[in-house]
C-alpha cells in the first residue's frame, strides 16, 4: 500500500538506503529542501531533523518569510521511496516559486507513477487543513515535475496560470484541486 506518514524512526533503515540514492543521483533536476534536510540529517542527528519538523509544522521558531510546514514521507509498504512536503499558505514569494507542495522520489523509483499518488495523498492532507486548492510549481525545463503536477491537476481539476519570472527563471505554476468532504 502507498502512503504517506509523518516521519519516524521507525523507518530509518529504508529511509537510509533512499538517502544514498539522492547523495550519488547526478540526474535530478532539482533537490527540495526537505530532502537537503534529510541528508544532514543523516551526517549529523536525526533527533535534531525529527524535532526541527515537529516545530515547522506547528509554527515554532521558523525562519523570516518561512511558514508552518508539514513534511511527509511517501512509503510503498513499508519502503522509503520519496518526501513531500505540504506548506500551510503562502507567501507573496511563494506565490510566484515554490507554491505549497514540494516533492521528490528516490532516483530508483522515479518514472513509476509513485508521485502521481503521493501529491494526490497530500491533497487529502491538504485538504484537511482547509485547504480549497494547493499551488504547485516547477522551473520551465522540469519535464518530470511538470508532467506529473499536469497530470494530477487533469485528473483532480485545476487550472495551468501564468507562467512566473523568479530569479531569472521562468516558473510554471499549477493549481490543483482539493478534494471536498468531511475530512
Ligand atoms: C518530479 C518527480 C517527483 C516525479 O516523480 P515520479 O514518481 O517519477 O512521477 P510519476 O512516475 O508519477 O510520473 C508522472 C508523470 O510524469 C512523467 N515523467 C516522470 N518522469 C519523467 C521524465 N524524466 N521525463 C518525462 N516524463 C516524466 C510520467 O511519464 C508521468 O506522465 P504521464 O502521465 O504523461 O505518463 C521525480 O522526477 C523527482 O523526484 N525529480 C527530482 C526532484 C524534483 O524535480 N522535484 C520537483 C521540484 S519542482
Amino acid at each position: 500500500m502507498i502512503r504517506l506518514i509523518k516521519p519516524h524512526p521507525d523507518y530509518l533503515e529504508s529511509v537510509l538506503k533512499g538517502i544514498e540514492e539522492y547523495e550519488s543521483d547526478t540526474t535530478a533536476f532539482h533537490m527540495i529542501r526537505p530532502v537537503h534536510d534529510m541528508i544532514e540529517a543523516k551526517h549529523n542527528h536525526f533527533k535534531d531533523y525529527f524535532n526541527r519538523l515537529n516545530n515547522e509544522e506547528n509554527g515554532i521558531n521558523l525562519q523570516p518569510n518561512h511558514v508552518k510546514q508539514t513534511t511527509f514521507w511517501l512509503l510503498d509498504d513499508d519502503q522509503y521511496v520519496g518526501t513531500i512536503a505540504l506548506r500551510h499558505h503562502l507567501t507573496p514569494m511563494l506565490r510566484q516559486s515554490g507554491g505549497h507542495i514540494a516533492y521528490q522520489v528516490i532516483p530508483s523509483k522515479r518514472r513509476k507513477g509513485y508521485m502521481t499518488i503521493g501529491l494526490k495523498l497530500c491533497l487529502d492532507e491538504a485538504a484537511k487543513l482547509g485547504l480549497d486548492t494547493v499551488l504547485v510549481t516547477c522551473q520551465e525545463g522540469n519535464i518530470a515535475s511538470y508532467k506529473t503536477m499536469h497530470r494530477v491537476m487533469v485528473q483532480m481539476g485545476g487550472y495551468e496560470d501564468t507562467p512566473s519570472d523568479f530569479d531569472g527563471h521562468q516558473v510554471r505554476r499549477v493549481w490543483i484541486s482539493c478534494p471536498k468532504g468531511d475530512n
